[in-house]
């Protein structure tokens, strides 16, 4: 049994037109969403879909229900399956409620937050009347440039000075909930009765709320309004909020950016809420961090036109750079993804202010093509007079064509990076490994072997190389033979081609949007799955890798999954010989070729067994 409160939850975190616009083309009309209604033949749209109601609704066959009945309906999936996808695309784990009598199953990472929800509202209605009495937190707000109109469209509110505010908010400021909710803080220190002390996360601060798509405030931003650090202080990670999927003004942005065509990326909270007031209400801003592909993978459901806004100084550069990874594998031949570089001392707030809207547009109009910048970074700093030059040149470009769909575009690419080093086509295709002719890189030896059966052995092999793909650093020239003994060869195959063609920045996220565009893609999808849902640790770690404290954890499971394969294909290796072995051993007659195979074959097991015993002991 799946826990009605979790489906609550679920339907809380996906956006029913997010869902719906992957399988039918949606256009505003009016508060709702319109189109073709996928459950019967029609020619005028009288399918509409609501985002606050959350709701679809035909007019004509009378198809209903939620994200849910959608994906059910329109994908035969079942219940449980359909809640299963749209729970690994929010990134929760389905709990089960124990049937009567069974045994309790683990719940998961996810934990009820509808009562969260509330009080995210209730603190946010608190700052926003705070605000109404806090003058010098206006005057902050006017000397900024903003009127009360644009405040009040992104409910900006104010935090006052001293320690336990909200207090006066909740009835219960010892709530566990509230410091789940990010908004409370438990000191180390103690009160005389021995308890702990507790006090307001944000003080004295210009509040900005942050809202989900359904237009639920997950957290905020707090701005101090003098010099003090940190200048912007954010809600921690919390069961409702999580900085490298959100970002701030979508929910505000969501319409502007379907009529004016495009969605504008910016760095700061500042920003969006100044271009939304000077003309420019598509805004939306990362939250403090880089651009992940799940940044991306949300802007691309909203639009196919993404403007990303940088400063022109070095750490604008580094962040685009940022960006361009995560958005290489959603560069489609319909979806256009522009830069725009401003001038190092300006961000999109102080140069819409300082020049003006039209300025600010001119920019947009001549922000770089994603072509133009990836070439540029590809052969920034590299004297492509000389042999060396251009070698690094298709070094560097290489995991960045890899991380392209295979797609028109990423041909276009190739042809401008040709045109640039001055040499064909096909060279620089099949130097940067995508054409899939070249790197056979499997030893093809084997392939008269009979095909094995798939065992879980090879399945754990594979869902370890996929996991963490520089573990294949492991595979050396007898591993390489092995592989030819595999049942999924061809996947092995597949996966190692694009794994080196990733290099050093191959991990399990760049990877797993890359084998996606790939034929294989349902049979990935189905091992992405095993992988995700196993260990909400592991797949925390696979996904953040970077994240404090992860590094070193990462790098100890690299290694042992590098171990783990190399084990695992001497085994399969071994297996392999050893049929091989029964299967001559069983024939009445061998001929002289047979025979020396045979004494070979008992070799090179015996060899393998004894290299294998040491590794048995960890099975
Ligand atoms: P900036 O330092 O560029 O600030 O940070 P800003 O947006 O221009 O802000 P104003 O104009 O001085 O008010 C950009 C973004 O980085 C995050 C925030 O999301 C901010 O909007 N940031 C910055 C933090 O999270 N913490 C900080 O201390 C500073
Ligand atoms: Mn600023």
């Amino acid at each position: 049994m799946i826990p009605h409160s979790f489906l609550q939850d679920l339907l809380n975190r996906v956006d029913v037109v997010e869902v719906v616009g992957r399988y039918v083309q949606l256009k505003k009309g009016g508060a709702n969403f319109m189109g073709l209604c996928p459950f019967h033949n029609e020619k005028s749209p009288s399918f509409s879909v609501s985002p606050t109601k959350q709701f679809y609704h035909c007019f004509g066959c009378g198809a209903h229900g939620t994200a849910i009945n959608f994906l059910m309906e329109h994908t035969g999936l079942t219940f449980p399956e359909a809640v299963n996808e749209l729970a690994q695309g929010a990134g929760l784990t389905v709990p089960q409620e124990p049937r009567a009598g069974g045994e309790a199953r683990e719940g998961g990472n996810w934990k009820p937050t509808t009562g969260l929800v509330d009080l995210m509202k209730t603190a946010c209605d608190f700052y926003r009347q705070a605000l109404r009495g806090a003058p010098q937190a206006i005057d902050y707000l006017k000397k900024r440039g903003l009127t009360g109109p644009i405040a009040a469209r992104f409910g900006l509110g104010y935090a006052a000075g001293g320690w336990q505010n909200l207090e006066a908010a909740f009835d219960d400021y010892r709530s566990d909930a509230l410091v789940e909710a990010g908004l409370v803080l438990v000191s180390e220190k103690t009160d005389e009765a021995g308890v702990a002390r507790r006090y307001d996360r944000f003080r004295d601060r210009v509040m900005f709320p942050i809202r989900n798509v359904r237009g639920q405030v997950i957290g905020f931003g707090g701005r101090v309004l003098d010099g003090g650090e940190p200048k912007y202080l954010n809600s921690p990670e919390t069961p409702l909020f999580s900085k490298g999927s959100e970002l701030y003004g979508l929910f505000e942005a969501r319409l502007a950016i379907r009529e004016k065509g495009y969605v504008l990326v910016v760095e700061g909270y500042m920003d969006v809420v100044a271009l939304a007031q000077l003309g420019f209400p598509n805004a939306v801003a990362t939250l403090g961090t880089a651009c992940t592909p799940v940044h991306v993978q949300k802007l691309m459901r909203q639009t196919d036109m993404v403007v990303f806004s940088f400063d022109g100084d070095k750490a604008g550069r580094r962040a685009a750079r940022r960006a361009l990874d995560a958005c290489l594998p959603h560069a489609a031949d319909n979806r256009t993804i522009k830069f725009l570089f401003l001038p190092a001392e300006h961000d999109p707030d102080s140069f819409v202010r300082e020049f003006g809207t039209d300025a600010f547009a001119d920019e947009v109009e001549q922000a770089l093509p994603l072509s133009q910048f990836l070439l540029n970074e590809i052969v920034a700093d590299k004297p492509l007079d000389q042999p060396e030059g251009r070698a690094k040149a298709l070094f560097e470009a290489k995991p960045l064509l890899a991380a392209l769909p295979p797609n028109a575009f990423r041909t276009q690419v190739v042809h401008m990076l040709a045109d640039r080093l001055g040499l064909p086509f096909g060279e620089v295709a099949a130097l940067c490994g995508i054409d899939g002719a070249i790197q056979r890189a499997v030893h093809d030896a084997p392939a008269r072997a009979a095909r094995r059966r798939v065992t879980g052995n090879e399945e754990r092999a594979l869902r370890n190389l996929i996991m963490y793909p520089r573990s294949a650093a492991a595979i050396g020239e007898e591993e390489q033979v092995a592989l030819g003994y595999a049942g999924r060869r061809e996947l092995f195959e597949e996966v190692l081609l694009h794994v080196r063609a990733l290099g050093e920045s191959a991990d399990f996220r760049l990877l797993s949007e890359v084998l996606r565009n790939t034929a294989n893609a349902p049979v990935y999808e189905e091992i992405f799955r095993e992988i995700l849902t196993y260990d909400e640790n592991v797949r925390d770690l696979l996904l953040a890798p970077e994240t404090e404290g992860s590094v070193e954890r990462y790098q100890n499971q690299e290694r042992m999954a590098g171990e783990e394969l190399r084990a695992a294909l001497a085994k399969l290796h071994y297996e392999a010989l050893r049929e091989r072995c029964e299967r001559l051993s069983r024939q009445s007659k061998l001929t002289t070729e047979e025979t020396t195979e045979y004494a070979d074959l008992l070799r090179q097991t015996a060899d393998l067994r004894r290299r294998l015993a040491p590794l048995a002991s960890r099975e």
